[in-house]
């Protein structure tokens, strides 16, 4: 593996550019190649082995790219497809999640204590959180609550109004995240409403973005392994396994800039 081999991102759609974004942003001379898989999306509502499916066939063309280190920029994949994922790919590059990095950060927090985490059912029924953030921090108490609702309607372009607010309204009303000190974005797609979620709470709960924290373990991960790019000559190469205007036009509100959406089916 060498410093200037780029860095490969895929997600099951375009939820993944927040991510994708916030890498660029601190790592702004790193080559980057995405695969959003919009043919397949969403994975929330699959089950284990489809997910595990098509998350191999991506990381297996990202390596074929040359990718130094692959970003599990979803959630839902890192929780069902990640050890098989690594397992795939053994030392030919290096695999990062984006639920490890949150778990890490989370537990290091000595004011946290009572967890709430939302996410697709895929994410939260494998428990991966719960489980992950109890196995290294047992004082944390964690609930979990999936929210199906939430990436349609972020897709659908219903953010800062009068419906997204009633949705994210219902859903953190519920009993099960009330005294929550902290809640995780368990979801690419949320932190384009991070704002709406702060407003609900008054900005009393700590909201745990995990674009940035990935950003940060990522270059962390680089730095360790003498894989930095200093060397300049920066490209961005974005895939979709499907391709309609309509990604294209959501793909700016998650990368906040117009991007070249090329599509490539891997299921051929
Ligand atoms: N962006 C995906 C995640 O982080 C959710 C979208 C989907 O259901 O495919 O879990």
């Amino acid at each position: 593996m060498q410093p200037d081999q780029p860095i490969g991102i895929f997600d099951s759609g375009v939820g993944g550019l927040t991510v994708a974004n916030a890498i660029r942003h601190l790592l702004p001379d790193e080559s980057l190649i995405y695969f959003g898989d919009t043919a397949h999306l969403p994975y929330g509502d699959k089950s284990k082995e489809t997910i595990t499916y098509y998350s191999e066939h991506i990381a297996a063309f990202l390596l074929e790219q040359q990718c130094k280190i692959i970003v599990i920029a979803c959630n839902t994949a890192s929780a069902n497809a990640y050890e098989d994922v690594v397992k795939l790919i053994g030392n030919q590059a290096l695999v990062v999640n984006v639920i490890d990095p949150v778990v890490e950060y989370i537990t290091s927090q000595e004011n946290i204590s009572t967890i709430g985490v939302i996410g697709t059912k895929g994410t939260i029924n494998s428990g991966t959180y719960e489980a992950k953030i109890k196995n290294t921090s047992p004082r944390l108490s964690v609930v979990s609550m999936a929210t199906p609702l939430l990436v349609p309607m972020i897709e659908e372009g219903f953010i800062f109004d009068d419906i997204s607010n009633a949705i994210i309204r219902s859903y953190l009303s519920k009993k099960e995240l009330n005294g929550i000190d902290s809640l995780i974005l368990g979801c690419t797609h949320y932190p384009i409403i991070k704002n709406q979620i702060n407003k609900f709470y008054n900005f009393k709960v700590n909201i745990i973005d995990s674009s940035k924290i990935v950003a940060m373990n990522l270059r962390k991960v680089l730095l360790a392994n003498k894989l930095v790019n200093t060397g300049g000559n920066t490209q961005m190469r974005f895939y979709v396994s499907d391709y309609t205007d309509y990604f294209k036009a959501i793909s700016k509100l998650f990368f906040e800039e117009d991007i070249l959406l090329e599509k490539l089916n891997l299921w051929k």
